[in-house]
């Protein structure tokens, strides 16, 4: 109707979709969905969610995380984090999954639904099952009040504000922010040092300025994919934590330009899918500085060798990785652990410039749904 379009013009602002809108605001939300939570005098995350818990959280024996779609890498995301700042042993698993395999859940198995509407409902029965199985359920959603925020024990709300676009962006930045910040809270209290912490937040508070020199870069992001849009097989690869960032790279080209994409760990190309790889075909790696910078450096050169157009997410300065990428996106220097944060930025621009210049409408790609209340 008229007076929904005129409502449209004033929420959009100058934005032509909502998609774009929320991927260029997220300076501003991830500052909101930070506020009051980092304590950096103190080198300290503040959750007021978990303060009854802090016992509980510091003596789990296992995490389970679990969530679909972007909620899912998003959790992918959150095992590494887990691990490697908390040292917890923990697993994502699909929720629709997970509900229907008799899960094992032992004394200290804690699981973490992630879900950006909170009525997802794979990852609602996954929760009930878990509980029922006696684990205890710490919420990562954005949706105040809704179901799965609801029959939680805990939970750290995502404050990122209501997502329109179908296409998920500032919530997946979101969840992971707010996966860092429970790795960073429980990791203290278990081996995690203050100094590494108060190191950790502080690179944390900067992230929102470092995300807002990418989106300066959208309209050149958009002339790269210009030159590739006519193909219709894409790859995504990083390793470590930027393998789960490939995943959703993949996802987000697939939802809404209808391209076939496929996202896996850098390293697995080789046992198999690089039989795809033919003259032109678009590869976008996922390759910041960090451990694995060289072996990265190799599959790209694997790639290439095969005639594969190398896309590249490279460290801001990298002058080295020019010789090996037809197309550089910079990113600004992280610990490792965040880069999933600055990374998946310019992905989330590479997909939506390739849905426009398709021709598609982005807010409404076929066939999907903002949530999906059936199993
Ligand atoms: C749907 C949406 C996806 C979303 C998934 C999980 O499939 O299309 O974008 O990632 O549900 O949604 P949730 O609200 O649980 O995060």
């Amino acid at each position: 109707t008229e007076l929904e379009m005129d409502l449209d013009q004033i929420e959009l602002g100058p934005y032509p979709h909502y998609m774009l809108k929320e991927i260029m605001e997220q300076p501003e939300t991830l500052r909101t969905c930070l506020r009051g939570r980092i304590d950096r005098r103190d080198g300290r995350v503040i959750l007021g969610g978990l303060a009854q818990h802090t016992r509980l959280l510091a003596r789990a024996q296992r995490i389970i995380l679990t969530g679909q779609g972007t909620a899912f890498h998003a959790g992918l995301i959150g095992e590494y984090l887990l691990e490697d700042l908390a040292k917890i042993p923990a697993r994502v698993q699909y929720a629709s999954e997970f509900r229907y395999r008799n899960p094992i859940i032992e004394d200290g198995s804690i699981i973490i639904p992630i879900s950006q509407s909170g009525e997802t409902a794979d990852t609602l029965s996954a929760l009930r099952e878990a509980r029922d199985r006696g684990a205890f359920a710490l919420g990562v959603v954005n949706t105040v009040g809704s179901t799965i925020a609801r029959e939680t024990d805990a939970g750290v709300y995502l404050h990122v504000g209501p997502e329109i676009g179908v296409a998920s962006t500032k919530a997946f930045l979101g969840q992971v922010a707010v996966l860092t910040l429970i790795s960073l809270y429980v990791g203290r209290r278990r081996f995690l040092a203050e100094a590494d912490v108060a190191r950790y937040l502080e690179a944390l508070d900067q992230i929102p300025d470092h995300i807002n020199t990418i989106t300066q870069q959208s309209d050149r992001i958009r002339d790269v994919v210009e030159q590739v849009i006519d193909r219709d097989n894409w790859l995504f690869l990083g390793r470590g934590f930027n393998y789960p960032v490939a995943l959703e790279g993949a996802l987000k080209l697939k939802e809404i330009s209808y391209i076939h994409a496929e996202g896996m760990p850098a390293a697995e190309m080789k046992h198999g899918p690089i039989a795809l790889i033919d003259q032109g075909m678009p590869v976008v790696f996922v390759a910041t500085r960090g451990s694995q910078y060289e072996k990265v450096i190799s599959n790209i050169e694997e790639v290439r060798s095969r005639g594969g157009r190398i896309l590249a997410v490279a460290s801001e300065g990298d002058t080295n990785i020019a010789r090996y990428a037809d197309f550089v996106f910079e990113v600004p220097d992280v610990p490792e652990p965040l880069q999933p944060l600055v990374t998946v930025i310019p992905l989330q621009l590479l997909a939506y410039h390739a849905a426009v210049l398709r021709g598609h409408d982005v807010d409404k790609p076929r066939n999907l749904a903002k949530s999906v209340t059936v199993e």
